[in-house]
């Protein structure tokens, strides 16, 4: 099984892709936290990446696509994976479906997260994420067990530098002009499912769950 999960900042991709990551054994590639990765180890690529991240602007297509491109090679992506934030553009779209083409292993689904993107500021603002990068809460809708601490290593919670105001509407107005059209270019491609991806955690899983069993 190979998934695309597509949709704005924090309508919900990387909490549903974790969730089915558990119960479908499938890895999760998520190209933000792949990036976030390679910031916390100072790579060359990690320094290149991290001012567009920090203003909400996109990483250029050149870096995240050789990233990808590594990472879908892996053992673990045999059997499948998720793609949580990948492809972000057409450009990404078309590398991606050419690596695939040549192994033979198109991608099955892609799930379309449909939101209302004003109602999303209020996760990302109270989003917070452990440092480690062993998960990430929110202050309301999905709390840490002790307030503040990540469950995993018990480190102080912190906000992302993108999870602010300003610097949200600059990564929703990338989505608007790079990545929405995507939702044509799978639609044409047949692979195209729309999920309503407000509502609670649980719900919107079981609307995904029944995507990919129909
Ligand atoms: P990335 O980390 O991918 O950020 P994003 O796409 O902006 O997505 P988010 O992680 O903000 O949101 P999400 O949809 O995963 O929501 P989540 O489940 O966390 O990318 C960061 C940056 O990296 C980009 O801006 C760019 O610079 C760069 N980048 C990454 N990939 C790239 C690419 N392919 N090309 C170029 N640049 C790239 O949920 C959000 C919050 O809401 C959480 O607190 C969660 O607990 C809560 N929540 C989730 N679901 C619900 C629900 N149903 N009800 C209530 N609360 C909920």
């Amino acid at each position: 099984m190979r998934l695309i999960f597509l949709g704005a900042p924090g309508c919900g991709k990387g909490t549903q892709a974790k969730l089915l990551k558990k119960n479908h054994d499938l890895p999760q590639i998520s190209t933000g936290d792949l990036l976030r990765e390679a910031v916390r180890a100072g790579s060359q690529l990690g320094v290149e990446a991290k001012g567009y991240m920090d203003s909400g602007a996109l990483v250029p297509d050149r870096l995240v696509i050789s990233l990808l491109e590594n990472r879908i090679d892996g053992a673990d992506c045999k059997k499948g994976f998720i793609l949580d934030g990948f492809p972000r553009t057409r450009v990404q779209a078309e590398a991606l479906d050419t690596a695939l083409e040549e192994k033979k292993t198109p991608i099955d689904t892609v799930i379309n997260f449909q939101v209302d993107m004003e109602q999303l500021v209020e996760r990302l603002v109270g989003r917070r994420v452990c440092p480690q990068g062993h998960g990430e809460w929110h202050i309301k809708f999905n709390p840490p067990g002790v307030e503040g601490r990540c469950d995993t290593c018990g480190q102080e919670l912190i906000q992302r530098e993108d999870d602010q105001e300003e610097r949200i509407r600059r990564r929703f107005e990338a989505f608007q002009k790079d990545t929405e059209p995507l939702i044509g270019y799978y639609e044409g491609q047949g692979k195209l499912q729309t999920v309503e991806a407000l509502g609670k955690i649980e719900i919107v899983s079981g609307q995904i769950e029944a995507v990919i069993n129909r």
